[in-house]
């Protein structure tokens, strides 16, 4: 996320919105496109596929690494070269943190991290961009709230890397040992962002434009009585959203545990099911800008 000036970021939502309306159909025929999931996905598999097909590329996909020679030992050096040889475009999704930088400097093919490990996931914070502008109209000046497991999930850190652009309001809400890393508190310094940790979100949600929730990251934990401890940390219920303003939305990455009650989904603020539709959009747009589309 860091890599994207406020313009790119800009250009690509203005991409994404001119696909969603239809202004634009840019096509990606006779290209494949290679889906590369070392780590378990619903949304972000399904939603690169659906963007490819859209766009009337073809896909080639790997879920998981059984049936594949990475279970016979080959390294993911040799698997992403191979793969490199095949397709036009690589997204992938790994355990490890910055295998998808790595993968970007030695292959051929663009390459685009769809989650690497507990770092970073960019296209989630376009998306997550994408439905911060289609509800509040604006980027500029917002308050978010990002609750959760802000350690180990890694879509609040391209999130609040992202927001770092647009003058936020960060208020973050985590268990003291899953707070928000400190080289991400360091960038938001940095560019003057304000922010504060506190450990309820309840007492700000009427100051709040965009709650983001995010699940405690279970299969991060070495210990799993320490996921025991925290996993009640925080459930989001309608009682607690009676003071919101009008223009608040819930937002979450999916999937949810039970950090945002089902009853939240039939209030006017749910809005994470539309995101995840946002994703679709906001993938077309940067396949297209990568693959020169456009
Ligand atoms: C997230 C992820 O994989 O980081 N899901 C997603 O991509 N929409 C969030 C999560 O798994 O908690």
């Amino acid at each position: 996320m860091r890599d994207l000036r406020r313009e790119d970021i800009l250009e690509l939502l203005s991409l994404a919105e001119k696909i969603e309306t239809g202004q634009i159909k840019p096509r990606m025929d006779g290209m494949l496109a290679a889906l590369l999931f070392f780590e378990p996905s619903t949304r972000t598999f399904f939603s690169f596929e659906t963007a490819v097909k859209r766009l009337g590329g073809a896909t080639l996909t790997m879920a998981g690494t059984s049936g594949t020679s990475v279970s016979k030992g080959e390294s993911m050096h040799d698997t992403l070269t191979t793969i490199d040889q095949y397709a036009d475009l690589i997204v992938m999704r790994t355990t490890q943190e910055g295998a998808a930088r790595y993968a970007s400097e030695v292959l051929r093919a663009p390459v685009i991290n769809a989650g690497d490990g507990a770092n970073q996931h960019p296209t989630q914070a376009m998306l997550d961009l994408y439905s911060i502008l289609k509800t509040q109209h604006t980027l500029e000046g917002l308050t978010v709230g990002l609750v959760g497991d802000l350690l180990l999930g890694r879509t609040v850190h391209s999130l609040a890397q992202a927001l770092s652009d647009f003058k936020a309001k960060l208020i973050f809400a985590s268990p003291s040992h899953l707070r928000m890393p400190d080289y991400i508190k360091e960038d938001l310094a940095e560019k003057g962002i304000e922010f504060m940790e506190v450990a309820q979100i309840e007492p700000y949600i009427p100051e709040l434009d965009i709650l983001y929730v995010t699940r405690i990251q279970r299969e991060r934990f070495a210990d799993p009585d320490d996921y025991e401890k925290v996993k009640n940390s925080y459930i989001i219920t309608p009682e607690m959203l009676r003071g919101a303003r009008p223009n608040f939305r819930v937002l979450h990455p999916l999937p949810r545990v039970n950090e945002i009650a089902r009853g939240v989904d039939d209030t006017p603020y749910a809005y994470y099911f539309q995101q995840a539709r946002n994703g679709v959009y906001t993938r077309q747009a940067i396949i297209s800008k990568l693959l020169g589309l456009v």
